[in-house]
């Protein structure tokens, strides 16, 4: 089960695709985790991301596909994957295809205006990567998986957001129309709550099994 997890920031693809890789036994590849663990182990890679994150602008594609290209190679992908924010350019999507073949490219979708309302609340641990939203934490400033103290992500302040949507629109959003093409795209709507999206991806992939 090969699986690209596609949409704008803040639509739900870590949340989700962190759920269905629990379901389902196969690894979650975040590129934004991964790119953010680099920064904070401070290796050479991590700081030339951390200019270009911290603006909400994309890493260099060569950087990115290495990034992934070695991840892919690993024992643990051998019986399928979830690729969650990667491809983001036709040039990654290009990439990939010569290296792996895709199931489905999931587009968890959302409009602009919930997204930044969405950005706003969002609290992630920077020791597991989990995420949450203030709503549902009850005033909690710690991580219920591992205790760590939560953070908000550089990158969630409201300018940052507004360029990361743009840079999304231009660059990622023809994805949608590249996987159309190739037949293996489905969308799903990320307004709904996280357990009916949910559903709705098991739905599918469920469905298709
Ligand atoms: P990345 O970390 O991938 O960020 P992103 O794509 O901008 O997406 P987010 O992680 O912000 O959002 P998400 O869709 O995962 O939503 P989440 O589940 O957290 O990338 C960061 C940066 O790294 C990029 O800007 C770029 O610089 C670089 N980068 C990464 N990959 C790259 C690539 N391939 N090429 C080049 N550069 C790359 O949910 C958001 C919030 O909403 C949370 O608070 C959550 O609790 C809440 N929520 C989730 N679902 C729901 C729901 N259904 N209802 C209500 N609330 C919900
Ligand atoms: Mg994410």
């Amino acid at each position: 089960m090969n699986l690209i997890f596609l949409g704008p920031p803040g639509a739900g693809k870590g949340t989700q695709a962190a759920m269905v890789a629990a379901k389902y036994g196969i690894p979650h590849i975040s590129t934004g985790d991964m790119l953010r663990g680099a920064i904070a182990q401070g290796t050479e890679m991590g700081l030339a991301a951390k200019a270009y994150m911290d603006k909400g602008e994309l890493v260099p594609d060569e950087v990115v596909i290495g990034v992934v290209r070695d991840r892919l190679a690993q024992s643990d992908c051998a019986k399928g994957f979830i690729l969650d924010g990667f491809p983001r350019t036709v040039v990654q999507a290009e990439t990939l295809a010569g290296i792996v073949s895709i199931d489905h490219a999931i587009l968890v979708d959302l409009d602009d205006e919930s997204i930044v309302a969405r950005m706003a609340g969002r609290r992630t641990c920077p020791a597991c990567q989990a995420t949450y939203h203030i709503d549902s934490l009850g005033g909690s400033q710690t991580c219920a998986k591992c205790g760590a103290t939560l953070i908000q992500r550089t990158d969630d302040a409201p300018e940052t957001v507004r360029n990361r949507l743009a840079v999304y629109h231009q660059k990622t959003q023809p994805l949608v129309d590249y996987y159309e093409g190739a037949g293996v795209l489905a969308r799903i709507d990320g307004s709904q709550t996280i357990d009916a999206v949910f559903q709705a991806i098991c739905g599918l992939l469920g469905a298709v099994r």
